[in-house]
């Protein structure tokens, strides 16, 4: 027999405005406090099913900017223009996603699926991490952003000193919206330094 959650005030508040799952007040609440989102804006979202924020960040862009999707499993909701959906494996081949950057900002709620064993999954979750900073690294411009999810495991420090080393500002966010008995927590990298200049070849 499979557990099935009681809707909390975000699942039903989700549920009334018409997103397709309560992980955007998540996001919500990140765009509040550090201002991320404005028209124009090129967005990569990873771990974009079933399109909560994807739906959240589309009318934000606006016209003259972009979103582009990604996920194992198709999106669930009606997209508009400024949307591209792609199913891939973001741990697969990141040369696929060099026609549709550079970007802005790039956001991952990518999650693995959960085993039950603590240990494994935060080792699941830094690896999706970890990814999402390679892509930061390939199609982020300087001074763009980045919001990535992630299960605080053993991991955690080193990804957050790899962040630093990338981003000016590194924050961590758990959002109302995150339940309390979850380890998830966000990252957030405010203003990617410039990439250090290639070594002359000698
Ligand atoms: C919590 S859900 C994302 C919810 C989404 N942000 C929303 O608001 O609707 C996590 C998603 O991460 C995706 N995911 C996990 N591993 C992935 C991978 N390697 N590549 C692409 N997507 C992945 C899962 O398929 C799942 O849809």
């Amino acid at each position: 027999m499979t557990y099935k959650r009681p809707a909390d005030r975000y699942t039903k508040q989700a549920k009334a405005e018409g997103f397709a799952a309560r992980s955007v007040y998540k996001l919500e609440e990140i765009d509040r406090r550090t201002k991320l989102l404005r028209p124009g804006l090129r967005v990569l979202d990873l771990g974009a099913a079933p399109g909560s924020w994807t739906q959240y960040v589309a009318p934000k862009v606006g016209p003259k900017g972009k979103v582009v999707a990604i996920d194992l499993d198709p999106l669930r909701v009606a997209c508009g223009p400024n949307v591209q959906a792609l199913e891939m494996d973001a741990l697969g081949d990141l040369s696929v996603l060099d026609p549709y950057g550079p970007f802005d900002l790039v956001l991952s709620d990518m999650a693995p699926h959960t085993t039950g064993t603590p240990f494994a999954d935060a080792a699941r979750s830094e690896e999706l991490v970890d990814r999402v900073l390679d892509v930061c690294e390939r199609l982020l411009v300087p001074g763009g952003n980045v919001v990535a999810k992630l299960f605080r495991g053993e991991g955690f420090e080193a990804l957050r000193a790899r962040m630093r080393g990338i981003f000016s500002d590194v924050r961590l966010i758990k959002p109302e919206a995150s339940r309390r008995e979850s380890v998830e927590l966000f990252l957030v990298g405010l203003g990617r330094k410039p990439p250090a200049p290639a070594e002359p070849a000698k």
